[in-house]
């Protein structure tokens, strides 16, 4: 059986997707989670992009150490510069260097010819061998390169010094055979690539990244790029949990398996889709709503009888089995903290008293405590307070079929100062809204809004996602509370609240270097 190792990019590919802005505690939550999950590589970011991106990579590195840690790179010494000392402090530091190769790419986005491309990436990855222990390099738009000259790349940066080959199908646009036959072309046109190993990255412009992905394995790659929920650029990326359970369920065809944890899957997806807010569809495979419903009588009858008349993945491998109810308004200190732990999650004293008060104010309104809702309150009390800049401390609607709706609502500023405002609407979110732009004092456009139930129930917890346009930037925020109109207020605010944290940051960091 061949081991296939998990590259994950949710961090880097995955936080590309349009609106997507994760906070520096939240991808730090993320990664901890990845690591829980056992991927091989993780993809902290692109250091050189941003400060923010630098000093995420730069604390993952130094806090996850049950995987590489690996940045993106341009090819050029700053950018490697910049990733090694993001990267340095990490277990198994990766630099992952990158440079167009198809000729759209290398005419009109790098403006250079094939030798100066051919240059940069040797002289790229000679640089970077002085610093890094292992080198990934990518052939970018390789699926829409040449293959001789494809080939002629690879071989020079495995003789340069680059360990890992990877194969980007960067638009999406390949086809499993074609691109099968990439790796077997190159395997017979290049004198050294036994030096390396292969590795596949896929986009999923045209429905085709899984197939395509596992059209590689088949065809010699020993590493798979992927995301989780395969969220991304455009359509997004190849979906790690796709991957990893058809490797999985398909040992006997693939004959290879990934090092995952397969249990994770579904707190992993639940926690990017609640972090990112990009909600998962019911129908996606392994770890949508529907993935293991079985609607039809004729199918339900069959799984009563045997599972496997209509089930090919039980839910308890990819750990949907473990949401069952378990706490209520009668568990102890000592219950809460056990099941906390046998969910995997570790922290102090301190943190799992202030849990344990949300559980029981929780527990007092909600008759029976999911899973989900436990995560719930993880979620807000870790990151709540990395996205607050103004709090809410009150609101008050008013709604009748008769009446005008208002919101009334009470704002705590960074410095403590108490506002207060009110404002109508033509409906009651419209009035909570209106509202907050006014106490804002700059426009909001609202571009979405969903709203979803955390788990079954008419008592349960109600997580509104919004999309927004607040100063120039497009930002997502959510909101999780019993009452649907305060979740929509939280929702609002967090979206305007991380478009000021950010400006803060920024402005803190201006200061700062200009000392
Ligand atoms: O899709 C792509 O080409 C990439 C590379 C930078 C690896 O994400
Ligand atoms: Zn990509």
């Amino acid at each position: 059986m061949r081991k296939i190792s998990i590259f994950d990019t949710t961090l880097r590919d995955g936080e590309q997707s349009a609106g997507v802005n994760l906070n520096f505690t939240e991808k730090l939550e993320v990664a901890r989670q990845l690591e829980r999950l056992g991927v091989d590589v993780m993809e902290a970011g692109f250091p050189a992009s941003s400060k923010g991106d630098f000093r995420a990579v730069q604390e993952i590195a130094k806090r996850i150490r049950g995987c590489s840690i690996t940045g993106l790179s341009r090819s050029n010494q700053k950018d490697i510069d910049t990733s090694w000392e993001a990267l340095k402090g990490g277990a198994e530091p990766r630099l992952h260097l990158f440079i167009a190769t198809s000729p759209i790419h290398m005419k009109y986005k790098l403006r250079k010819s094939p030798e100066e491309v051919i240059e940069s990436a040797i002289e790229s990855v000679k640089y970077a061998s002085k610093k890094f222990p292992i080198i990934q390099f990518s052939a970018e738009d390789a699926c829409r390169t040449e293959l001789p000259f494809l080939a002629k790349v690879v071989k020079e940066v495995i003789d340069a010094g680059a360990q890992v080959i990877n194969i980007p199908d960067t638009v999406g646009y390949i086809t499993p055979q074609e691109y099968g036959n990439v790796f077997t072309y190159l395997k017979e046109n290049v004198s050294n690539i036994d030096k390396a190993i292969l590795s596949a990255h896929c986009h999923d412009d045209l429905g085709m990244a899984v197939a395509n992905s596992l059209s590689a394995v088949e065809h010699g790659a020993d590493q798979l790029e992927c995301t989780i929920n395969g969220i991304g650029e455009r359509a997004g990326n190849a979906s790690l949990e796709e991957i990893a359970v058809a490797l999985h369920i398909r040992q006997d065809y693939y004959q290879a398996n990934t090092g995952l944890q397969l249990n994770e899957i579904m707190r992993t997806s639940t926690l990017v889709s609640k972090l990112t807010g990009m909600i998962v569809p019911a129908n996606k495979a392994v770890v949508g709503k529907n993935a293991f419903a079985h609607e039809s009588g004729i199918h339900q009858d069959g799984v009563l009888k045997e599972k496997s008349t209509y089930e090919i993945i039980s839910p308890e491998l990819v750990g949907v089995a473990s949401n069952s109810m378990v706490l209520g308004k009668h568990s102890g200190r000592h219950a809460f903290r056990t099941h906390m732990e046998s969910l995997g999650y570790e922290m102090s004293d301190e943190e799992m008293n202030r849990l344990f008060i949300a559980f029981k104010e929780l527990a007092d309104k909600k008759k029976e405590i999911a899973d989900d809702d436990l995560m719930a309150l993880v979620t807000e009390e870790r990151l709540g307070a990395a996205t607050t800049y103004y709090e809410m401390t009150a609101l008050q609607v008013q709604y009748g079929t008769n009446n005008i709706p208002t919101a009334t609502i009470t704002l705590k500023d960074p410095e403590g100062n108490e506002l207060q405002e009110a404002n109508t609407g033509s409906g009651s979110v419209e009035a909570i809204y209106n509202t907050l732009e006014r106490m804002i004092e700059s426009p909001v456009r609202l571009d979405d809004y969903r709203i979803q139930a955390n788990t079954g129930g008419r008592d349960a917890l109600a997580e509104v996602y919004v999309s927004v346009n607040f100063r120039n930037k497009s930002s997502r925020g959510r909101g999780t509370a019993q009452d649907v109109l305060e979740a929509s207020a939280k929702a609002y605010l967090n979206a305007i609240n991380r478009v000021l944290l950010q400006e803060q940051w920024h402005e803190e960091n201006r200061k700062v270097v200009k000392k």
